[in-house]
C-alpha cells in the first residue's frame, strides 16, 4: 500500500522507500501540509488535526471545534488566498461575481489504484518501469459554491519523486476565470534555506544560481512561451549547508515546455511556501468545465543535490524517455551548422560525411539551409520543400549519398515558425500568432505559428511525415528559435485569448505525439535556439536535447553542470566545435574539447577537412572512447565534483578560481560500479598551485580499481578520501581524464594505493 488513510481520514500517507508525505485534515476542513521527508513508518495521530500553535489575536482566525485556525500560519497543501491568507495562494480567480478572495475547504478524497494524468500532458510513457502506481484524489470546494479543486498525487512503487498535479472546475452557474494556477504549492517548517535555481540567456544557458531566502516573495518565471533560456522551471530549497553529498533538498520541476512560474515565500514565521506551475495563463471556465494543470515533479532528498540528481535523472530514465531510446546508445553525431551553416550542397554534405567518418561520426544532420530559397534566416520556413540547385532530385539523393559513407542520416527542422517571406504565409497569414492591428514582431525575421490551431498541427504532421519517407532520416532536429509576441490567435474568442500560449503547447505535444507513435525509429532532438526549451514535458518526444548553441569548451562547463542537476548525460548533446570558436572567439586544446563533451551524447560541429591531422586523430579517439562508455554511461550515475555548489573548489586552496575560471570535475560511475570514467577541467591555470588532488564519490568502499591507462592500482577508500592525483598543467583550458575498472579479487598487488 502506497498511500495510506490515517484514523478516520483524518489524514493520508504517502509512502515509499523513497519518502513520506503526510496531509492532515484540521477540524475536518483545512488540508494541512505536515510531512515531506525520509521514510517514516508511522504519521503520529496527534499530529494529524492539529494546528501547530494558537493564532495571536491579531489575526484573522476561524474558529474550529478546538479553537481557532489562522490560514495565515497553517501548512497547507493548496492556499486560496483572500480568506484569512495573505502569503502567496496557489492559484487566483475571478468569481462571477468580480471578486478573487477564496476560501478552499476539504470536501472527498479516494485513492485509486491506477495513474490519473492530466489531459494532453502525458508525461510518463505508458510501459514506464517506475513500479505500481496510486493516485490520491482530495477534492477541495469553496464553501460558496463557485469552484471545487481536485488535487492530485501520483506515487508510484520505485519512483524517487512524488507527482502532482490539480484540475479545477467551475461549479458556478456563469462563467469564472483562473490566473496561474499552480499545479503544487509545498510548505517547508521555518528554518534558514538557500534556493538553488537555474538562469542564462542564449549561449548561456541553466547556470546555477544559490542564495538565501529571505523574508518576502521572489517569483521565478517564462513568459515567451517556452521553458526558456533565461529560466528553468525548476526550483530548490535546501538547508543553508547543504552539497553535493550531504544536506535536505526539497527539489520542484515542471514537466511543461510552455510558461512557468515558480514562487518563493518566507514569512514572518521564517516557514517558506514554494510552489510551481503554469505562468501568464488566464483561463475561463465556463460552468461545469474543467482545467488541468501541468504535472510537476517533488524530489525530496537526504543526500544534497547529487541524491536530487539522481532521482530526476531515474524519472527521466526510467519513467518519461521512450523505452526504445532508454535502450539505444545514442550515435556519434556530425551537425552541418558550424561546419558550413548556409553554404551546403550535396557534394559539400557527401564531402562532410566523409570527413566525419574519418573522426568517428555515425549519423550525420543536415542542418538550416536546405529548403525553398532559404540562403540566410531571412526568408522560407514553412516551405518544407528542398532546394533543387543545392539538392538536385531532392533529399534523397543527399539522404543515400550520406548513408553511402556510411552515416546515419538527419534533418532540420523549425516547424513551429513562419517566415514572412514565404508561400506558407502568404497563403496562410492567419496560422500565425497575431493580434488584430498589432504589427507582428519579428524575431529572426520569423513568426511562430499557431499550434493551437488544428489545421497547422496537421500541416506539420503531414510535413513531417512528408520529408521522414522521403529521406528515411533517422533523427530530426527539431528547433524553435524565438519566443512569442503578440500572442494572439485567430481562433478563440475574445474570452479564450489569454489560453493561446497554454493550447499552443498542448498542441505541439500532440504533434509530437502523432509523430513519433507514426515514427518510432526516428530520434527527435530538441532544441530551441540551443537549450531555450529543455523540460520534462519535451523530454517525453525528445530523448535529446541540443543543450547550449554555446560550443566552446570552457563556456559549456557551467552550462554541462547546471544542466545536469536534472538531466542525465547522454540526454545532454554537446559537440566538439572548430576554434577560435565561433560563439565566443576562445582557443581551447583539441583534448580539453573532446573531454568537454565526452561523458555527454557526443558529436562534432565542425568541418573534419579544416582540422590539422593532429586534432582529427584526437577526434577519433575521442569517439572511440565514448562508443567505449556510452552504453554503461547512459545507465549510469553522474556525480558532480566539482563546480558551483561544490566544496571541493573552496577547500583546496590556491587552485580556486571564482566564476568562469571555476574547476570543474564529474564522473559517471556504471550500474554496477565496476567502471568509472573521470574528468577534471581547469580553465585558467594559476602560479605554483601546490598538489591538488580530486576525490571522487560512490564506490562502494573495499573496492579496487585500476586506473586503464596510467595501470595504478587504487583502493576506493583512498579514491574517496584522497583522492586522484591532478597532473601539474601548464597554460589555460586544461582537461585530464581517467578511466577506471574494478579489479577482482586481489588482483592488485602491494604497490597499490
Ligand atoms: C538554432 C540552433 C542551431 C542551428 C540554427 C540554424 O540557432 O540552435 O544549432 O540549428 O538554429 O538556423
Amino acid at each position: 500500500m502506497l498511500i495510506a488513510s490515517l484514523n478516520g481520514d483524518r489524514g493520508f500517507h504517502l509512502r515509499t522507500q523513497h519518502y513520506s508525505y503526510a496531509i492532515g485534515l484540521v477540524d475536518g476542513r483545512f488540508v494541512r501540509h505536515l510531512y515531506w521527508g525520509a521514510p517514516v513508518e508511522k504519521i503520529p495521530d496527534a499530529v494529524l488535526g492539529s494546528v501547530d500553535a494558537p493564532p495571536p489575536a491579531y489575526l484573522a482566525a476561524i474558529p474550529i471545534s478546538e479553537g481557532r485556525v489562522s490560514l495565515d500560519l497553517l501548512p497547507q497543501e493548496y492556499p486560496a488566498w483572500g480568506t484569512g491568507e495573505h502569503r502567496e495562494g496557489a492559484l487566483g480567480v475571478i468569481l462571477a461575481d468580480g471578486t478573487s478572495a477564496l476560501r478552499l475547504e476539504y470536501r472527498s478524497h479516494e485513492i485509486l489504484s491506477d495513474r490519473l494524468m492530466p489531459a494532453g500532458m502525458a508525461m510518463l510513457r505508458e510501459d514506464h518501469a517506475l513500479g505500481d502506481c496510486e493516485t490520491l484524489r482530495i477534492e477541495l470546494a469553496d464553501p460558496r459554491g463557485d469552484l471545487s479543486v481536485d488535487l492530485f498525487y501520483l506515487v508510484h512503487d520505485d519512483a524517487p519523486a512524488l507527482i502532482r498535479w490539480t484540475r479545477i472546475t467551475n461549479r458556478d452557474e456563469s462563467p469564472i476565470w483562473l490566473l496561474d494556477p499552480a499545479s503544487a504549492s509545498v510548505d517547508l517548517r521555518p528554518g534558514r534555506y538557500d534556493a538553488v535555481t537555474l538562469s542564462g540567456s542564449w549561449a548561456r544557458e541553466r547556470h546555477v544560481d544559490r542564495i538565501p531566502v529571505a523574508p518576502g516573495r521572489r517569483e521565478i518565471g517564462s513568459r515567451g512561451g517556452s521553458s526558456s533560456h533565461q529560466s528553468s522551471p525548476f526550483v530548490a530549497l535546501c538547508d543553508t549547508d547543504t552539497g553535493e553529498d550531504h544536506g535536505r533538498v526539497y527539489a520542484m520541476t515542471l514537466a511543461y515546455s510552455g510558461n512557468f512560474r515558480a514562487t518563493v515565500d518566507r514569512d514572518p514565521f521564517a516557514s517558506c511556501r514554494c510552489s510551481i506551475g503554469i505562468g501568464r495563463l488566464r483561463v475561463e471556465l465556463e460552468p461545469g468545465e474543467s482545467f488541468d494543470t501541468a504535472p510537476a515533479l517533488l524530489v525530496r532528498s537526504n543526500r544534497g543535490f547529487g541524491g536530487m540528481s539522481e532521482a530526476f535523472h531515474r524519472i527521466l530514465r526510467d519513467g518519461i524517455v521512450a523505452s526504445r531510446w532508454r535502450e539505444k546508445p545514442r550515435s556519434v553525431v556530425i551537425n552541418s551548422w558550424e561546419a558550413m551553416y548556409f553554404d551546403i550542397d550535396v557534394e559539400k554534405i557527401r564531402t562532410l560525411a566523409r570527413g566525419g567518418r574519418e573522426i568517428g561520426a555515425e549519423l550525420l544532420v543536415l542542418d538550416d539551409g536546405w529548403f525553398s530559397a532559404r540562403r540566410d534566416d531571412t526568408t522560407s520556413l514553412g516551405d518544407w520543400w528542398p532546394n533543387e540547385e543545392l539538392f538536385p532530385g531532392g533529399l534523397r539523393p543527399v539522404a543515400e549519398a550520406v548513408r553511402a559513407e556510411g552515416l546515419d542520416f538527419g534533418l532540420w527542422v523549425e516547424p513551429e515558425m513562419v517566415s514572412p517571406e514565404s508561400e506558407l504565409y502568404r497563403t496562410h497569414p492567419e496560422w500565425a500568432l497575431r493580434i488584430d492591428r498589432r504589427e507582428p514582431t519579428r524575431a529572426r525575421e520569423q513568426l511562430t505559428l499557431n499550434l493551437g490551431i488544428p489545421a497547422v498541427q496537421d500541416f506539420i504532421v503531414a510535413t513531417i511525415s512528408r520529408i521522414i519517407e522521403e529521406t528515411d532520416a533517422v533523427y530530426l532536429k527539431w528547433d524553435m528559435n524565438r519566443a512569442m509576441t503578440e500572442a494572439g490567435s485567430t481562433v478563440l474568442t475574445r474570452e479564450r485569448q489569454g489560453e493561446t500560449m497554454h493550447r499552443y503547447i498542448l498542441g505541439l505535444y500532440d504533434v509530437l505525439r502523432r509523430i513519433t507513435d507514426a515514427y518510432p525509429q526516428v530520434l527527435i532532438e530538441g532544441c530551441a535556439a540551443g537549450g531555450g526549451r529543455m523540460d520534462f514535458g519535451l523530454a517525453r518526444y525528445s530523448p535529446r536535447f541540443w543543450t547550449s548553441d554555446q560550443t566552446d569548451a570552457v563556456e559549456r562547463l557551467p552550462i554541462q553542470y547546471g544542466t545536469s542537476l536534472l538531466f542525465p548525460p547522454e540526454m545532454m548533446g554537446a559537440h566538439v566545435s572548430a576554434v577560435p570558436n565561433h560563439q565566443v572567439g576562445r582557443n581551447t586544446p583539441a583534448r580539453t574539447r573532446v573531454l568537454t563533451a565526452l561523458p555527454f551524447s557526443f558529436g562534432f560541429e565542425l568541418d573534419p577537412a579544416r582540422q590539422s591531422e593532429d586534432d582529427r586523430a584526437i577526434f577519433r579517439e575521442g569517439s572511440d572512447r565514448y562508443q567505449a562508455i556510452r552504453e554503461w554511461v547512459m545507465n549510469g550515475r553522474f556525480i558532480r565534483l566539482r563546480g558551483a555548489l561544490s566544496r571541493q573548489n573552496a577547500a583546496e586552496g590556491p587552485t580556486f578560481h571564482d566564476g568562469l575560471g571555476t574547476d570543474h570535475a564529474w564522473m559517471v560511475l556504471s550500474e554496477d560500479a565496476r567502471r568509472a570514467a573521470v574528468f577534471f577541467y581547469k580553465p585558467l591555470i594559476a602560479p605554483e598551485p601546490g598538489p591538488d588532488h580530486l576525490r571522487l564519490a560512490g564506490l562502494p568502499p573495499g573496492r579496487w580499481y585500476r586506473d586503464t591507462v596510467g595501470g595504478t592500482v587504487y583502493a576506493a577508500a583512498w579514491l574517496m578520501d584522497r583522492g586522484l592525483r591532478v597532473p601539474r598543467m601548464v597554460g589555460d583550458y586544461q582537461a585530464f581524464s581517467w578511466f577506471l575498472d574494478a579489479v577482482d579479487g586481489d588482483d592488485h598487488d602491494g604497490g597499490s594505493r
